[in-house]
């Protein structure tokens, strides 16, 4: 089937900038993207590109070209299914916070939402393709409520993974290392899956798009995204490690990447992975491994998540031992709440773990971040839940200049590793601190022998002092 039509469902940072891509490299192909978010749909649809809801390098260019053309953002969610060939599901997939398999399995609400609303909608067969990252066999669960419709419209059911990763979401999408598509094995699967790889040979060369079958494709994805934490997870480990030792993480890093096999990315100390999605599918992986009995596997991939805790918990622990053992009423600030660069998501950002800790002993935190605003810090810390609203607004600060942030300050934690910070005046960001000045290095990106030759007392993850 030629595609003419598409619907993505979620208007998120994946469904958004995927579909953004999507419609700039298939002029002939309307996409309209759909949401309930009425406020993410109006902000999609800002007159101001500079006003959408996802900060990526890149994406307002490519907004503000196709959109109005063949890119279109709506909240009529029936009418964009109803019309489509061909519909995305890219919805949230949380970890459950309730019931069966609560704080490992993904919750799949919404995806049976999604499920239910194309099966009542659609009069047309349609391709229904998993944009999510779902449990392996999710498909089953989506073909399952499709084919009891009894409207004798056909559907197939296709797995396409995303492997974007925020920061750099338009590069990944415009030149993809590989692009997965994953259908049953029949002529009308077959036949689908052609149809999603013509769509992508519009821009992706025909050897980067994989063709596998449903299963192979929902559990890649699970996998590709437990190799790259568990990888920051391991030189995290040995940061420690080399804390105890002399040895340089940063030097250790760059000789065992050296080996072709092990290759030089993915090595980088830091605070801890944030971001919405390591966390959350390894626990899924963890779960699915324990449903099929399988204690050794689950409890080997839950490790990388406990390595991952305790790294954030050691951080805020080396600022309160290196402060006398007392934070209480000492400004410390935070540069830096995004869970990486070049993105405004927080989504299980290390800073809110830290905070929360530092908050624990009555610290005062003073948050700057160049592209996430004072509501989100405030909304991430009460989703945690462990102190009233009104207590994170007496202890946190937002702060919209960094070196208003730094003023008067016992310590720095540089929480993100937003390029800005290495050209910062850290004189003066020195002289304006009360003394001994402290910067833990949550991200090892500042000159440390700068740093010290200014006066500052510099904590490097993974360096001994
Ligand atoms: P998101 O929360 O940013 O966006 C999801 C959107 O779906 C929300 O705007 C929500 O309102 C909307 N939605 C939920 N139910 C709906 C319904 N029934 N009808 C219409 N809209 C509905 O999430 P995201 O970061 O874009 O992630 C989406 C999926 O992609 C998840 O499964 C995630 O694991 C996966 N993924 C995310 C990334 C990433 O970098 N964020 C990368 C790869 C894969
Ligand atoms: C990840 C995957 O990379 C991507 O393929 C998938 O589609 C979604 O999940 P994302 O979470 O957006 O992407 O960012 P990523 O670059 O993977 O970083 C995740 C976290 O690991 C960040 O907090 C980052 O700072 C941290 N990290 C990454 C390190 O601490 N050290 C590293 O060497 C690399």
């Amino acid at each position: 089937m030629k595609i003419k039509s598409i619907c993505c469902i979620g208007a998120g940072y994946v469904g958004g900038p995927t579909m953004a891509v999507i419609a700039k490299k298939c002029p002939q192909i309307k996409v309209t993207v759909v949401d309930i978010n009425e406020a993410r749909i109006a902000a999609w649809n800002d007159e101001n590109v500079d006003n959408i809801p996802v900060y990526e390098p890149g994406l307002s260019d490519v907004v503000a070209e196709a959109r109005g053309r063949n890119l279109f953002f709506s909240t009529d969610v029936d009418k964009a299914i109803h019309e489509a060939d061909m519909i995305f599901i890219s919805v949230n997939t949380p970890t459950k916070t309730y019931g069966e398999g609560k704080g490992l399995a993904a919750d799949l609400k919404w995806i049976e939402l999604c499920a239910r609303q194309i099966a009542r909608v659609s009069t047309t067969d349609k391709i229904v393709v998993e944009k999510s990252t779902l449990p392996v066999r999710t498909a089953s669960t989506i073909k399952s409520i499709l084919d009891h419709t009894g409207s004798g419209v056909n559907f197939q059911i296709l797995s396409n993974p995303e492997f974007l990763a925020e920061g750099t979401a338009v590069e990944d999408l415009m030149k993809p290392d590989r692009v997965l598509i994953g259908g049953d094995q029949t002529p009308e699967g077959l036949e689908a899956i052609q149809s999603l790889v013509d769509v992508y040979a519009e821009w992706v060369p025909k050897d980067h798009i994989l063709t596998t079958n449903v299963w192979s494709s929902e559990l890649s994805k699970l996998t590709a995204n437990a190799f790259l934490a568990q990888r920051v997870s391991s030189i995290n480990a040995l940061s420690e490690l080399c804390e105890h030792t002399e040895a340089d993480i940063n030097e250790v890093a760059r000789a065992i990447g050296s080996d072709s096999r092990i290759g030089p990315k993915f090595l980088k100390a830091s605070v801890g992975f944030g971001g919405s999605c390591f966390q959350k599918d390894i626990l899924n992986l963890v779960y699915i491994s324990r449903s099929y009995g399988l204690d050794e596997v689950a409890d080997y991939w839950e490790q990388v998540i406990k390595m991952n805790d305790h790294q954030k918990k050691r951080f805020a622990k080396k600022i309160i031992r290196s402060l006398y053992n007392t934070v209480n009423g000492k400004k410390i600030a935070l540069l830096g709440w995004a869970f990486k660069k070049d993105t405004n998501d927080t989504r299980e950002s290390a800073a809110i773990y830290v905070t929360d800790h530092l908050l624990f002993e009555h610290a005062n935190v003073a948050v700057f971040d160049p592209k996430v605003r004072e509501e989100q810090v405030f909304v991430d810390m009460d989703y945690l839940n462990t102190r009233s609203s009104e207590e994170n607004r007496k202890y946190i600060d937002v702060v919209e200049d960094p070196y208003e942030a730094c003023k008067g300050a016992h310590a720095i934690a540089i929480m993100t590793e937003w390029d800005e910070f290495k050209t910062y005046d850290w004189q003066r960001i020195y002289d304006n601190m009360l003394k001994p000045a402290h910067v833990f290095d949550g991200r090892n990106i500042l000159d440390r022998k700068k740093l010290k030759q200014i006066g500052f007392q510099v904590y490097s993850i993974g360096t001994a002092d």
